[in-house]
């Protein structure tokens, strides 16, 4: 069962949420995408509500959660329009590369096209950019793209509105603290566990500690 039989007609309010990472928490868990989203994506156009589906379904069952995550795949639309119409916030990661820099204009365009045209009233506002997977040692891009030094502190000596952080203050936009390239990560990946449960007191444990406090602050 995925988020497709949600969005199906006939949905009567039983979403398959299953519980994850039961051992350690038990206020967690996940509505899966997936290939089923494939299919029911071909029904968004003629459905009469098209992009509102995801919030009518919400409105209609509310969800007894504190917080909400649609977890978009940006290849995947209409996905994001959907879950933009549900959505209070938007928080979007960023690869510290020059193509994906550049991208931030049109992510901005995007979003703010399409909440005039469908009118989304409250508007969903950006809760901010996070730059992942930043490795400042070893990649000269990232330290331009970001204006940091190979030890990951702000150049003082360089022209910070051209970078990243900068073009993201000139847009208002808040840019969360960089998450760093880790293999643990990958390892945490490989358990299917989330860092700080996969192995407390790890450095990278922090690494999403702003975000989180942001979104404690919206409650
Ligand atoms: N900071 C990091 N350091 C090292 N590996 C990472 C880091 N962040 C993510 N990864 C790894 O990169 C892979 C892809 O990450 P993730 O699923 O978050 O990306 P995604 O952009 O959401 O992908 P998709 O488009 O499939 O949804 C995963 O194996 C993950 O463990
Ligand atoms: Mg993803």
């Amino acid at each position: 069962m995925s988020i497709a039989s949600v969005l199906k007609k006939g949905f009567k309010g039983n979403y398959p949420i299953q519980q994850i990472w039961n051992s350690k928490l038990n206020n967690v868990g996940v509505i899966q995408g997936g290939e089923a989203v494939r299919d029911c994506i071909r029904e968004v156009p003629i459905h009469a509500r098209g992009h509102y589906i995801l919030n009518d379904r919400l409105m209609d069952y509310p969800i007894d959660s504190d917080v909400l995550i649609f977890d978009t795949p940006a290849s995947l639309e209409p996905m994001g329009v959907l879950a933009l119409a549900a959505s209070t916030h938007v928080l979007s990661p960023i690869k510290p590369e020059i193509k994906d820099a550049q991208g931030l204009f049109g992510f901005v365009r995007w979003y703010e096209t399409t909440i005039e045209e469908l009118r989304l009233s409250p508007v969903p506002s950006i809760l901010g950019f996070v730059p992942m997977r930043v490795d400042y040692q070893d990649s000269g891009i990232h330290r331009d793209v970001l204006g940091i030094d190979k030890k990951g502190n702000v150049r003082k000596d360089i022209d910070q509105t051209e970078t990243l952080p900068g073009l993201l203050e000139s847009l208002n936009i808040r840019c969360f603290p960089f998450v760093k390239e880790s293999k643990n990560y990958l390892r945490a990946c490989a358990e299917g566990l989330p860092l700080p449960l996969y192995r407390s007191g790890l450095p990278s444990s922090d690494d999403f500690s702003a975000i989180a406090n942001a979104v404690l602050e919206q409650q």
